[in-house]
Order: C-alpha cells, then sequence, then structure tokens
C-alpha cells in the first residue's frame, strides 16, 4: 500500500545579512537549520540544538535570540543577522577585531555566538560593569573557558576599558 504523506511549506519572506529572501520552508524547520542547511550560512553553530549553549545565537530585528529555539515560519518579516552579516574580515564589526585583539576564543566554535549575543548585549544597555556582562553573557558557554577574555573584548567595545577594576579571579 502506497501511503502518500504531504509536506506542506509556509510561503515567508525574510531579510538575512541585508538580502530579502523569499522562501518555501518546511513549519518544522528552525531559523539555525535554515541557515546552516538551505542558505549555506556555516558561521552560526549548532551546539545543544536545545536553547542550552547559545553557540546558534543571532539577532533577529536586532535581539538577540538561539536560532534552534525559533521555527523559521514565525519569522515572516523579520531581519536576521547572523556573524557573516555583521562584518567580513577586511571590514570587520568592532566586536570581531575586539574578539581578535583579545584572544577572545580558543577553538572558536562559540565564537560568532559570543559575537552576536554581544551585539545584543550592548543594544539592550543592561550591562554597566564587568559582572554584569557575564551575568547577561551567561546563556552563552565557552567550553574552552576563555570567558576573561570575552569580557575584556565586549568591555572595551562598550568604552569602559579605562575603567576596568582589577580581573576577578573567578572567572
Ligand atoms: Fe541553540 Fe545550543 S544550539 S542554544
Ligand atoms: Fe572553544 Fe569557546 S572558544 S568553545
Amino acid at each position: 500500500m502506497d501511503i502518500s504523506i504531504p509536506h506542506p511549506t509556509c510561503s515567508i519572506t525574510i531579510i538575512v545579512n541585508g538580502d530579502r529572501l523569499q522562501l518555501d520552508a518546511h513549519p518544522w524547520i528552525t531559523l539555525l537549520d535554515l541557515l546552516r542547511g538551505d542558505l549555506e550560512l556555516t558561521g552560526t553553530k549548532k551546539g545543544c540544538d536545545h536553547g542550552q549553549c547559545g553557540a546558534c545565537t543571532v539577532l533577529v530585528d536586532g535581539e538577540r535570540v538561539n536560532s534552534c529555539l525559533k521555527l523559521a515560519a514565525c519569522l515572516d518579516g523579520s531581519r536576521v543577522t547572523t556573524i557573516e552579516g555583521l562584518g567580513r574580515p577586511d571590514t570587520m564589526h568592532p566586536l570581531q577585531r575586539a574578539f581578535v585583539e583579545h584572544d577572545a576564543y580558543q577553538c572558536g566554535y562559540c565564537t560568532p555566538g559570543q559575537i552576536c549575543s554581544a551585539v545584543g548585549l550592548i543594544a539592550e544597555n543592561n550591562a554597566h560593569d564587568r559582572a554584569e556582562i557575564r551575568e547577561l553573557m551567561s546563556g552563552n558557554l565557552c567550553r574552552c573557558g576563555a570567558y576573561t577574555n570575552i569580557v575584556d573584548a565586549i568591555e572595551e567595545v562598550m568604552g569602559r576599558q579605562a575603567a576596568k577594576p582589577a580581573r576577578e579571579t573567578a572567572e
């Protein structure tokens, strides 16, 4: 017996890194899988795929989100920015440059998510010192433990490097 199972799609329009795209997306596909699969934007990383690690962080309409928890079909009309859209090697975003200058990574797997999250953090304007940066970046895990340098990079871009207190040893 042949059983035909329909695979419905949703027609959506999203703007990814400035490019307006019209797509037919399966209703179950996440933004993360859409980016990495169909759109071949593999800078965004898949870690846990369950909203626990932050490796998949991108910006949706300027706000940082875990793309593994967002269904693409719900993002019709949204503007998505990934690490590729923030800057390129010859035109780096200030946070990308700061991460390089502060050696704020080791394997680099978490780094795109860290940088996108930091862009969102700075836009939120809720972090005013190192402790608040650490707290508000706590959704982005780094298995290499580059946290101190990550905070250094973010703090510099926030323009607070000059007022930096003695580095806490607990980082
Ligand atoms: Fe999305 Fe870990 S892959 S939070
Ligand atoms: Fe390796 Fe963060 S640099 S996980």
